[in-house]
């Protein structure tokens, strides 16, 4: 049987991402400040089977080993979060240097092992002290995100030369604010809105500053996009999709392209969003070099609006191929997303910055943790990446989600994403199948 070989260009960078609160531990050592995980985590019911990231990966100890495996899995690039409170335990003002001296050896030993950095300096662990000021929801916190940024960039920046401001503001804003289930817990849409105003003032704010402190630096901000398509072709439900695109995606891609907010979300959330000020926008549009895509499945949209029996027979059905997260694996969503990125959006360019799949892993016998589905997973959405690539689009590199298993927030460490699997009780790191097979990937810098 012929198998097509979808090959990728030469300068393709192939990574994998963590996060630090997902695998640092060491929650309280060497100065570090409590962050709103840590508050999270450490409250009664917030997360399943009372799991905490207090020892996670203790990757903070095991930096070295991991490095290793980084270098045996073949990788181009790494990345990684910086925590914020361990380099600034009060959100600003004082620096701790242990925590600083913690990142700047992690990326002296990438470079030494010919592994490019890639930075997120903002992946949802905000320092606690800056939540008791009220987080995100005050303007406030946008500024000291700068003065964060601009230490850490005046740190690293002579070594790292790609950064991502933020992760996924719509779940720092939404998931934290709105719906509560991550940090720091609250259920309130207003503060949902001016969180993520102000998420996106502090990346446009910060760009500049990274751009100084490190000159040739290519500056991005990770959005986590995930295509809406309506559950059946009637009028209500494609009225419910607009506005689900609007609140995940556009509500996020529009303002950072200068597009401003998009008019419709404006009208629905009937919020004043009298926290916008003059001049806000502009910022926040600041060119960027890249975007960041975290992508994982889609959306089907169902009406709330009608009753089922007045609704039009739903027609698209969700596939049966289904991750322990409950998400539909559909790779084709990839392909749509990238592409609207491109012909909609114009970004320069794009990276995968997070894609992968929970699955409940089994260690066998002699130790081995076979995942064809994983494999097969990755497989799959790297053939899209390719096929966007073909049809024009700027797409980078790929970063899988993710190196090893680890803390998936309110999940606690119910679900497996690495391609390594970690042993929560010794610390042993084993790579899983998937993970021989990523090896490969990169070593062909192809996918069959
Ligand atoms: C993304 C997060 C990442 C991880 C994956 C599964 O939303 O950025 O930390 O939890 O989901």
């Amino acid at each position: 049987m012929n198998k097509k070989i979808f090959q990728f260009p030469q300068d393709f960078v192939w990574g994998a991402a963590t996060a630090s609160y997902q695998i640092e531990g060491a929650w309280n050592q060497d100065g570090k400040g409590e962050s709103i995980w840590d508050r999270f985590s450490h409250t009664p019911g917030k997360i399943q089977n009372g799991d905490t990231g207090d020892i996670a990966c203790d990757h903070y100890h095991h930096w070295q080993e991991d490095l290793n495996a980084i270098k045996k899995l073949g990788l181009q690039a790494y990345r990684f979060s910086v925590a914020w409170p361990r380099v600034l335990p009060g959100g600003r003002g004082l620096a701790n240097e242990p925590g600083l001296d913690f990142y700047s050896r992690l990326v002296d030993g990438l470079l030494k092992l010919e592994i490019e950095p890639y930075i997120t300096l903002y992946h949802w662990d905000l320092p606690q002290n800056l939540q008791d000021e009220g987080g995100w929801v005050s303007r406030t916190t946008a500024d000291a995100f700068v003065e964060y940024a601009d230490l850490v960039s005046r740190a690293l920046g002579d070594r790292v030369k790609n950064w991502i401001t933020l992760n996924e503001p719509w779940v720092s804003a939404f998931l934290g604010y709105y719906i509560g289930h991550h940090a720091p817990g609250h259920t309130d849409l207003h503060e949902a809105l001016a969180a993520s105003h102000h998420l996106l003032l502090a990346h446009g704010q910060a760009v500049p500053i990274l751009r100084q402190n490190c000159p040739n630096a290519k500056v991005g901000i990770t959005l986590n996009l995930t295509p809406q398509v309506p559950a059946s072709p009637s009028v209500a439900d494609r009225i419910a999709t607009t506005s689900a695109d609007g609140y995940i995606n556009r509500f996020f891609l529009d303002p950072l392209v200068g597009r401003g907010y998009p008019q419709d979300m404006i009208n629905e959330t009937e919020d004043k969003m009298t926290f916008i000020q003059d001049g806000d926008l502009s910022i926040i549009s600041t060119p960027i070099d890249f975007l960041g895509v975290n992508y994982y499945t889609r959306g089907i949209v169902r009406s709330e609006k009608i009753s089922e029996a007045e609704n039009a027979p739903r027609t698209t059905i969700r596939g049966n191929e289904i991750t322990e997260m409950d998400w539909e694996v559909y790779p084709e969503g990839l392909y749509k997303t990238l592409g609207r990125l491109y012909f909609d959006y114009d970004f320069p360019a794009i990276y995968i910055t997070e894609n992968g799949a929970a699955f409940p892993d089994q260690v066998g016998a002699e130790g081995e943790v076979h995942d064809p589905a994983r494999l097969s997973y990755i497989q799959r959405h790297l053939q899209q990446t390719q096929r966007a690539i073909e049809a024009g689009v700027p797409v980078k590199g790929y970063f899988a989600w993710s190196l090893m298993d680890n803390f998936e927030w309110g999940f606690g460490y119910s679900k497996r994403f690495g391609l390594i699997h970690v042993d929560y009780q010794t610390q042993k790191r084993t790579f899983k199948s998937s993970a021989q097979w990523y090896e490969q990937v990169i070593k062909q810098n192809a996918v069959e």
